[in-house]
């Protein structure tokens, strides 16, 4: 991104956000509600044109390339997605149709070798044995595991990942951030940019950290050098305390 601006009527989203993503980096950006995280991972999966500045997905300037084309090589996940899945619909078939960019099965009759990717990546998120389920039927964190799955089903170059671990207990946030961390050391894995509210959220081998508030970038780079008392201190408007743990987690407490 190069002056990335994003508007909509008087508010500005983004603010004039300049960035760059390598392929094998992992970025981790955190920001208070409203600072504009989910508006940058819409700019980014190409899903959102910057009002001004540009924006380059996957090495096409937006404005130029056809978003269709580009948004397979992309892999999302929102909390904005998982509400628009049907009940019924059949989790295996949550994950295969992502390959075709539909919801919903009854569309299209889905090649044999789509559907053993499919269970193969639930089975890789711990999520083999509920492959024939109703999605409905599903706790939150077997959700958010079988949106990653669907993220992951066209083999993306990019994965954007917002607040996978939102709505997760104890249990489930620990189990997720432990496949996130794998997938995170994975070289074959894509190139990813997870939004999170809390640094307890960021999986070991995560790279990169991008801070945002109002819209501005406060600080981006190397996680080691973001993820510091001051820089979320500014971020958050309150003086706290950071300490990076034994096994590469993150805690963030108020000083006082
Ligand atoms: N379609 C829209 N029209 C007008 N304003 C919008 C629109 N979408 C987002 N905004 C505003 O842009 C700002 C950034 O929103 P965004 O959703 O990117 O924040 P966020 O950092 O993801 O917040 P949260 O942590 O609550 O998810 C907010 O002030 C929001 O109200
Ligand atoms: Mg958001």
């Amino acid at each position: 991104m190069d002056g990335a601006t994003a508007r909509r009527g008087t508010t500005t989203m983004l603010d004039a956000v300049d960035w760059r993503v390598e392929l094998d980096e992992r970025w981790v950006v955190l920001g208070p509600n409203g600072a504009g995280k989910t508006t940058l991972l819409r700019l980014a999966g190409a899903e959102l044109h910057p009002t001004s500045g540009l924006v380059y997905v996957l090495g096409e300037r937006m404005g130029r390339v056809n978003v269709f084309e580009l948004r397979p090589r992309i892999g999302l996940t929102s909390a904005n997605l998982g509400i628009r899945i049907p009940g019924d619909e059949k989790v295996s078939d949550v994950v295969v149709s992502a390959g075709y960019g539909v919801l919903g099965r009854w569309r299209e009759e889905y090649e044999n070798e789509d559907t053993g990717r499919a269970y193969q990546l639930l089975d890789q998120l711990g999520m083999g044995a509920l492959a024939g389920r109703a999605y409905g039927t599903l706790s939150e964190g077997e959700r958010k595991r079988t949106l990653i799955a669907r993220a992951l089903m066209t083999d993306p170059e990019l994965l954007l990942l917002d607040e996978p671990a939102a709505g997760l207990d104890l249990g489930g946030r620990e189990d997720l951030l432990v496949r996130l961390s794998d997938l995170a050391e994975d070289p074959y894995a894509p190139a990813s940019v997870l939004v999170t509210h809390h640094v307890e959220e960021i999986p070991p081998g995560y790279t990169h950290g991008m801070l945002l508030r109002d819209g501005k970038v406060v600080a981006a780079g190397l996680l080691d050098d973001v993820m510091t008392a001051e820089p979320l201190s500014e971020t958050f408007g309150l003086p706290l305390t950071v300490e990076r743990r034994a096994g590469g987690r993150f805690t963030a407490y108020r000083r006082r």
